[in-house]
């Protein structure tokens, strides 16, 4: 496939056979068929535990790597609009898509990454969590919203607010896999169990595709003991469900937004942003 052709002006071409995906990604076996587009939530309910960080840099690797890729800003703080380097006032929005007043393709902008799209967020989002509550089967809103998006991205992922309110529902229930970041310290787990739960009630009442696909050591001081009885602990509770990569805490990760840009942009060869590629290649290979 001509990376040429992925062209980011052109968000109706489908670039998910993974060819492009195994050329970056060399440890990535080529699926012989063309794949379904992925929709993946960032979810936990902790804020500041490295959802958007890692929402928009796995992002922008797969989308880099020549799969077209969507994301959508389902925050009202708008981080990872403005981490993109787009403003928090564009309409149409995510708020728009699900007040059913537009649709996701006219809502999408195009970023400065190439391949990578970004519905984005706005501070009037937040009036969605009292509004969408009062519509029978509000928690399939976002779902009816993607429908007919598939085809023009490989991946789409929804980088949640943190809470589990009706904003986080509706993105558990249109996604079909989980990445939970958890932020390397004492209470990493704490708030997890309720997370667990809101997740296996969603599976049985809206959408049993649902899974975890991993959860991921974010902002990690391997020097401190601490960070390495956390990583342990979590090796051993969580098994196969922790991916291998963990997120180093790295300076040019913090700096990163504020220039509109992934720390994978930024500076690609920082350690955060070396980390974050080798996340995309774990998640790229879970097909
Ligand atoms: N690996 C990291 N190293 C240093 N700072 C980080 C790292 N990951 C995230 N941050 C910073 O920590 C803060 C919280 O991260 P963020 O991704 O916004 O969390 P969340 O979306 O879960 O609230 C942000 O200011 C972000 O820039
Ligand atoms: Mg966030």
């Amino acid at each position: 496939m001509n990376r040429s052709s992925a062209t980011p002006t052109n968000p109706s071409f489908h670039t998910g056979t993974g060819h492009d995906l195994d050329r970056a990604f060399p440890t990535v076996a080529a699926p012989r068929v063309a794949r379904m587009t992925r929709i993946y939530a960032i979810a936990n309910q902790k804020g500041g535990v490295g959802k958007t960080t890692t929402a928009v840099n796995v992002a922008a690797c797969v989308a880099a790597a020549g799969s077209s890729t969507l994301l959508l800003d389902m925050d009202p703080q708008c981080n990872a609009t403005v981490g993109l380097g787009l403003s928090k006032a564009i309409t149409p929005n995510v708020y728009d898509c699900l007040a059913g007043r537009s649709t996701v393709a006219e809502a999408a902008c195009e970023t400065a990454v190439p391949g990578l799209w970004i519905v984005p967020s706005t501070p009037d989002l937040a009036a969605a969590n009292m509004e969408l509550p009062r519509v029978p089967g509000f928690e399939s809103t976002l779902r009816e919203a993607l429908r007919g998006i598939d085809e023009r991205f490989a991946y789409v992922l929804l980088d949640c607010p943190p809470s589990l309110g009706p904003l986080t529902v509706n993105a558990l229930v249109a996604a079909e896999r989980v990445l939970v970041p958890l932020q390397s310290e004492y209470f990493a787990l704490e708030g997890l169990a309720g997370l667990l739960d809101t997740l296996s009630l969603i599976k049985q009442q809206f959408n049993p595709r649902l899974t975890v696909a991993g959860m991921i050591l974010t902002m990690h001081d391997a020097r401190t003991r601490l960070a390495q009885d956390v990583e342990r602990d979590l090796r051993t509770h969580f098994r196969e469900l922790l991916f291998e990569t963990v997120i180093p805490r790295n300076v040019r990760v913090g700096e990163s937004p504020s220039y509109g840009l992934p720390v994978v942009s930024y500076d690609p060869s920082c350690a955060g942003a070396t980390a974050y590629a080798s996340l995309a290649r774990e998640v790229a290979a879970l097909g």
